[in-house]
């Protein structure tokens, strides 16, 4: 028998293997989202994140200089806020003296090269766990006033030292406002990473236990878009794109592969893609039953997130897979 095309020939050895890799996953993709509570010395466990956790900000410092010496370089920073600092303005998002601020001033004290970024978003402020503020006669979420709490929340930000806002809102309109504001107020280094296509998706559920964020009415689907729709996508990251985004995400990650995919030929600016929270349950728990090899599930889907387009990965799993990476 005589074969012009031998595939096999390619894939006859690990080495040979490695030498025609074409998506190789590298520290310099992670980006690594950190929960921040209140208090000293708090190290929780989130019930539906096992072996994730909500640390103070102290205990948070600790981390940061951890990671930054295995080679991760950029965190994404939440904060739960106190049951009794919410409201359904948000105000509390752009206190000068809140946790977020506080935490982002003292983690670049820390670790100044460690690049830092914040999620904008009302959410963990929101009385009613909404990213948005409530038209509390209609129950619905008001886009214009929302972007005006989240354009002093990200100035907040830019002012505690946040190298990139995150705007994980999704309301419309808000990219070119916070560019504006960042440029009229000084503040032109300050990268935004957008948000631009979030999709309204359950695997959300574990983060909202993480940050006692979860919608206290109704849904998310007015603002985040729906999953049935993929061009809808490309408009709204072009709209970023234009708007001034430094870089675009999709979130979240293996179910929205195919978007992630079709960004990444749209736009010449860095995608990055959200793997999350409940992306990271379903492993945890297959693995802890026995049913998948939590190693290989990591490596295996954050590899597949990148061949789909990503330049970035935003993971809980970044120092797992560092770790496996480096063969530890
Ligand atoms: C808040 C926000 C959410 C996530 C990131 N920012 C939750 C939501 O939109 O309800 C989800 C992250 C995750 O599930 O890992 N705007």
């Amino acid at each position: 028998m005589y074969l012009q095309r031998r595939n096999r020939i390619t894939r006859r050895s690990p080495a040979i293997r490695a030498l025609v890799a074409e998506s190789i996953l590298m520290p310099n993709d992670f980006i690594l989202p950190l929960f921040i509570t209140e208090g000293k010395d708090v190290v929780e466990e989130i019930t539906s994140m096992p072996g994730y956790f909500r640390r103070s900000l102290d205990k948070t410092v600790d981390e940061v200089k951890d990671l930054w010496s295995m080679g991760i370089k950029c965190v994404l920073l939440f904060v739960k806020c106190d049951d009794a600092l919410k409201d359904n303005t948000g105000r509390e998002s752009w206190n000068p003296q809140g946790l977020m601020q506080q935490s982002v001033h003292t983690i670049k004290d820390a670790v100044p090269e460690m690049i830092v970024m914040t999620d904008v978003a009302l959410d963990p402020y929101s009385i009613y766990g909404h990213d948005g503020i409530v038209d509390e006669k209609k129950g619905t979420i008001l886009n214009d006033a929302t972007v005006e709490a989240l354009t002093k929340m990200s100035l907040s930000h830019a002012a505690a030292g946040a190298d990139f806002i995150a705007p994980s809102d999704m309301m419309d309109g808000r990219i070119g406002v916070f560019r504006q504001a960042l440029e009229e107020n000084n503040f032109p280094d300050v990268g935004i990473m957008s948000y631009s296509a979030k999709y309204a998706s359950c695997f959300y559920g574990p983060f909202r236990d993480a940050l006692d964020s979860a919608p206290g009415f109704g849904d998310k689907k007015t603002y985040q878009m729906n999953y049935a729709n993929r061009i809808e996508a490309i408009n709204e990251t072009l709209q970023d794109v234009e708007q001034g985004a430094d870089i675009v995400m999709v979130k979240p990650a293996m179910a929205y592969l195919d978007i992630i995919r079709e960004v990444k030929n749209a736009v010449t600016v860095p995608v990055s893609a959200y793997h999350v929270s409940g992306e990271y349950a379903m492993i945890k728990a297959a693995a802890e039953k026995g049913w998948l090899d939590e190693e290989k599930a990591i490596i295996e889907s954050l590899t597949s997130i990148k061949r789909a387009g990503a330049d970035l990965i935003a993971t809980y799993f970044a120092k797992d897979a560092v770790r496996i990476l480096n063969g530890k």
